[in-house]
């Protein structure tokens, strides 16, 4: 059950598992009062007195100084010194907002967020605090929605200017939180290109911490999330709080910690390259963020995490189910293919067991390698001499389903399409068009240019038999210029990029909904909450080597769930790394996630292609458990040499557990890993070693098993409840 109550002056809304509370300030300033585990009341006085210190004259508001007072949405201009979560221009330039609630209101649901990827549900309920600033004319709506299920707040805000005037919205932020103390560590997920998302985890110091993509995309080196952990807070207990932005371009996500140990954290689009002009009677929305509760430690905050990805936010038909086992022939092939070549490797797929073949770049315009042809979506007759269509034709006969790569965003110099359409890339006139990977991106802001894009996919998608698209996006924005905006409008072009690329896919996942997507950017560029509403997985990095994903696949983990991960095995040495590893490690990794190969199995020796024949059985008859069961990560990469994790079915009835060991070191005991999730009354056989234990036993005591020989030595067992 969700309650909104309201007693004199505060709002508290809850659920079974948190509360958040409100105090409206005399004179209509909502002052955050509280976010955590529930409580059954909330007696304003002890956050009240926390914060009472004498006022400044000067920065004194109805007899409180902004400066040192919580707010849900602090804004810039009005006595509190810090950064605020919003600023606004009005016709004479000058920038101050003083939003005031004007009407509380409590909907059933979650009101749609037009444009935008949002999470939805029915068990919901959600808190409007309406504000108005006078003198601007502008009112704003800070939404608050309760999930039964989830021990968090989803909050968005939307602007309308109600003056006369245009309002030029310089900053709006989606979220800040403020916490009354800043005895917490900040983790965040940030990398590089084959190295994605690296768990960093430092404590919070006076200041500001913060992590930011101005990339046009959410990026290979920030995520656009944020963890707060107490110092004594580990995986498995202790507070947390994560907040992920359901957004897939440009952010800022940032803590700051001010004179007094108090911290606020921001959330939202970046406002290096945007404003938003308001034409009297417009409308803004923000994108929302997620905020999520724990006092059962990191796995506690993942939990909640995976609950909004998993009921909230991820849609279609395959949104709760199998994910059908895939073959890539990227690095099988690159860009040197033809149509017998990609039979081969699909004949010996089909035979141990793959379900999807997907042909990757390479098979259209006159793309030998990558510096032409992106935009020329039609086929080439030189590698495919009989179309797509002969080609899918030839893999579903194999009794696979088939699948392609495209990167519809992008325009490459040497292409048709821009011989003919120069002006419908990013760009600055006069500037030098910077490439990247060869290539420009279109500009989305512009309803040609998505309508091109939209009909580029969907023409192939209905007139081919084609069940899976890989929609990859291979480079960030630079020279951020739009032909057709007016000069007031350009730093309103990376959010229009967005708002393009999500209505074309929004168009799309629409018409095609027997189309599995899976998002990709150059590896996991663009593994964020905003893609996942559209497609249902995204590609985890370019790096397939079992140990480098162990650490992208553990760290990926705090807010994602196995099924949003595409994790394939590859070949050895490795492309990225050059490190061989064995094929079980490899199998192991992978099969946490979207199962498939990157590699071509003919290359296979007799034995590793049994072992992947026995790879892809075992991960049929586990798929259910290995994607939508209850993760949890049991020893992290980043501190030593050991990884594990497992995952456990909703009815606690069977589990898949991994460990898998970096380095080979002598002498030293066997793992003994502390299981979780399991049900302690129930007995589990281990299928690999024939025996049983309790639980309680497993997650007491713990596993204990030998380790095979070598680097990479990994093993995984598979539980059973028994009677
Ligand atoms: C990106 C993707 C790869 C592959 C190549 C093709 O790098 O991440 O998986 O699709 O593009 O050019």
């Amino acid at each position: 059950m969700i309650e909104l109550i309201q007693t004199g002056d505060v709002l508290h809304l809850r659920n079974a598992h948190v509360s958040y509370a409100i105090y409206l300030l005399e004179g209509g300033i909502p002052m955050h009062l509280y976010f955590g585990a529930r409580v059954d009341s909330i007696n304003p006085n002890a956050v009240l007195r926390h914060y009472d210190l004498p006022t400044d004259g000067h920065f004194s508001m109805q007899g409180c100084s902004l400066d040192h007072t919580p707010q849900e949405y602090p804004s810039y201009g009005m006595g509190d010194l810090r950064e605020g979560a919003f600023t606004v221009r009005r016709f004479d330039g000058t920038r101050s907002a003083d939003l005031r609630v004007v009407k509380v209101e409590v909907v059933e649901g979650k009101p749609a967020l037009p444009g935008l990827p949002a999470t939805f549900g029915d068990n919901a309920r959600t808190l409007l605090l309406h504000m108005q600033d006078a003198l601007l004319g502008l009112h704003a709506v800070l939404s608050y929605t309760m999930f039964e299920d989830v021990a968090g707040v989803i909050r968005s805000v939307s602007f309308q200017n109600e003056s006369d005037q245009p309002l030029v919205l310089e900053r709006a932020y989606s979220l800040s939180l403020e916490l009354p103390d800043s005895r917490w560590d900040l983790i965040t997920l940030s990398g590089a290109w084959s190295r994605e998302r690296e768990m960093i985890r430092r404590p919070l110091t006076m200041g500001e911490m913060r992590v930011s993509s101005l990339k046009g995309a959410t990026s290979l080196h920030n995520s656009n999330m944020l963890f707060l952990a107490r110092p004594e807070t580990t995986e498995a207990q202790g507070e947390a709080i994560g907040a992920a932005l359901v957004y897939s371009g440009n952010f800022t996500a940032a803590v700051h910690v001010d004179s007094h140990r108090t911290s606020r954290m921001m959330l939202g689009i970046n406002d290096v390259d945007f404003s938003w002009t308001l034409a009297p009677g417009e409308a803004f929305h923000t994108p929302e963020a997620v905020t999520v509760y724990s006092r059962t430690g990191l796995d506690g905050m993942s939990a909640q995490f995976h609950t909004i990805c998993r009921e909230h936010l991820v849609r279609g038909q395959y949104a709760h189910a199998p994910r059908p086992i895939l073959l890539n022939n990227w690095e099988a092939t690159y860009f040197n293919f033809n149509e017998e070549k990609l039979l081969k490797i699909a004949e010996t797929a089909a035979k141990v067991g793959v379900e999807l073949f997907v042909l990757d770049d390479g098979w259209f315009g006159h793309r030998d390698d990558d510096h032409t042809s992106l935009g020329d979506w039609f086929v080439d007759k030189r590698k495919l001499p009989d179309g797509l269509t002969h080609l899918a034709d030839g893999i579903h006969s194999l009794g696979l389903k088939f699948g392609l790569w495209f990167e519809p965003e992008m325009i490459s110099p040497k292409s048709e399409l821009y011989a003919a359409h120069p002006d419908w890339c990013i760009h600055i006139d006069g500037r030098e068009r910077i490439e990247g990977r060869n290539q420009l991106i279109l500009d989305l802001s512009r309803e040609d240019v998505q309508d091109f894009m939209y009909h580029a996919v969907a023409d192939i998608l209905a007139s081919n038999p084609i069940d899976y698209v890989k929609w990859d996006m291979n480079r960030n924005f630079s020279n951020v210029g739009s032909a057709l905006l007016p000069p007031e409008r350009q730093k309103e072009l990376p959010h229009r990029y967005m708002l393009g690329l999500y209505a074309v896919l929004e168009k799309l996942v629409q018409r095609f909904p027997n189309v599995l997507f899976e998002s990709c950017s150059s590896g996991g560029g663009r593994f964020d909450l905003g893609m996942l509403y559209y497609m249902p997985q995204t590609w985890c990095s370019d790096n397939t080597d079992a140990l480098c994903r162990c650490r992208i696949q553990y760290s990926t983990s705090l807010v994602f769930p196995p099924f949003a991960m595409g994790s394939h095995v590859s070949a050895v040495p490795n492309h990225q790394t050059g490190r061989i590893t064995p094929i079980s490690t490899r199998g192991n990794v992978a099969m946490s996630g979207c199962f498939g190969y990157e590699l071509d199995l003919n290359s296979l020796s007799e034995d590793d292609l049994n072992a992947v024949r026995e790879q892809i059985t075992r991960v049929k008859a586990l798929r259910t458990t290995l994607l939508y069961g209850d993760f949890h990560r049991l020893l992290s990469p980043y501190e030593g040499n050991d990884t594990a994790w497992m995952t456990v079915s909703r009815d606690k009835r069977e589990a898949v557990v991994m460990y898998t060991r970096a380095q080979a070191l002598s002498f030293t005991y066997a793992p003994l890993l502390t299981l979780r999730g399991l049900d302690e009354t129930l007995s589990y056989r281990i299928e690999e070693t024939g025996e049983t234990y309790s639980g309680a036993e497993l997650m007491q005591l713990g596993l204990a098993f030998p380790l095979p020989w070598g680097d990479a030595a990994s093993v995984s067992f598979t539980l059973h409840a028994v009677e």
